[in-house]
């Protein structure tokens, strides 16, 4: 049988998911790098403003009040990163959790990456033709 798993409901939820998201980044091989060699990312400063981040879109706390687009401009991302990305998201969300915040976490996340690639995409002058 299965195992039964909860839906992101507390705080700590959002911490687990975030946090779990995170360890798998590090171990991939195509996108650590732009994390901790490109950007130098300070996890202790980026792992509570992505706790703040989907704990606004998931629990509706209003924490979050930056603009992420621009943080994304100056890196070397591309289509592959972003399906990478949603992978490992949707892979750490669905061990974890199960139900219709669940379902929203990966939606948004698509959604988000979908207009983030769309918006780099136009950065590159040749992407147009
Ligand atoms: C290839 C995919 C991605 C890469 C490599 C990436 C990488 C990064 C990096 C390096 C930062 C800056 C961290 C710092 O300031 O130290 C950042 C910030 C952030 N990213 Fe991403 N990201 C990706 C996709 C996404 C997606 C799909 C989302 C949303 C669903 C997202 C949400 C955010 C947010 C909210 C921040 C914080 C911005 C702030 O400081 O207010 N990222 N990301």
């Amino acid at each position: 049988m299965a195992a039964v798993v909860p839906d992101i409901q507390t705080e700590a939820d959002i911490q687990l998911l975030v946090d779990t998201f995170y360890q798998k980044v590090h171990l991939d091989a195509l996108l650590d790098p732009v994390f901790n060699e490109f950007a130098r990312v300070d996890w202790s400063r980026h792992l509570p403003i992505m706790y703040d981040f989907w704990s606004s879109i998931l629990l509706g706390s209003a924490r979050y009040h930056g603009r992420p687009f621009p943080k994304h401009m100056p890196l070397p991302i591309d289509a592959t990163h972003f399906q990478r990305w949603l992978e490992l998201f949707g892979s750490t969300v669905d061990e974890l959790f199960a139900g219709s915040k669940a379902e929203e976490a990966k939606v948004r996340a698509l959604n988000i990456a979908t207009m983030f690639e769309y918006r780099l995409r136009k950065r590159d002058p040749l992407s147009l033709i």
